[in-house]
């Protein structure tokens, strides 16, 4: 079974058990993005059982270049880890088991693609976090923001009033993405 089959037949299994990953659909449209741009050093928050992580990091390891991953829940996280063993992708994940409001402070890169997938209520104290790590032209991406509007109330009015632009993509029924090109 090739590596791709391995996460398709993983994807299924964590569907059946109503793990909440970005979609199939959604994965691929970031794998292309990922291709199209060119990314090179990817931030992610939320990693739970690695679904997306596996899926940006085997496109980044194509180019030698990199994602950093934070999640919040230990048992998540050690899950995680028995999961990503399999996908050989170990020098191209740095992983962090931590609060990602502590952490993010303390991150001394820039980040060329921003994923923003956790905690919905707090989405907008990340995005204000994350903003001066993330340069000109620069791309962040918050999932789900139509299934969860209502939890992201305060990001509405942030985006507003420093009037950022953004673009909302419906990507299949289930995830509707909204994309920041800063
Ligand atoms: C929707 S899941 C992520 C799904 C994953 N991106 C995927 O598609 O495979 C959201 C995750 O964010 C984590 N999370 C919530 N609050 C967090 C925080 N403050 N810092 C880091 N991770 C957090 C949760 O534990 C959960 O595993």
């Amino acid at each position: 079974m090739s590596i791709e089959e391995k996460l398709n037949e993983l994807k299924k299994y964590w569907e059946a058990n109503n793990i909440p990953n970005i979609s199939k659909i959604n994965a691929i449209f970031l794998r292309d993005l990922i291709k199209i741009w060119k990314f090179k050093n990817i931030l992610e928050i939320g990693t739970a059982n690695w679904y997306s992580t596996i899926n940006f990091a085997l496109e980044l390891k194509k180019t030698w270049w990199r994602i950093t991953t934070i999640e919040f829940s230990s048992r998540t996280y050690n899950i995680a880890l028995n999961n990503f063993q399999d996908f050989n992708v170990f020098k191209t994940i740095k992983a962090i088991n931590w609060n990602a409001l502590d952490i993010i402070p303390n991150l001394k890169e820039n980040y060329d693609f921003v994923f923003i997938d956790w905690m919905k209520k707090r989405t907008k104290d990340f995005l204000e976090l994350i903003w001066k790590k993330v340069k000109k032209d620069w791309i962040i991406i918050i999932d789900d923001v139509i299934k969860f509007k209502e939890k992201m109330a305060w990001l509405w009015g942030y985006l507003e009033k420093n009037n950022i632009k953004y673009n909302i993509i419906p990507i299949d029924l289930d995830d509707w993405i909204l994309m920041i090109i800063k």
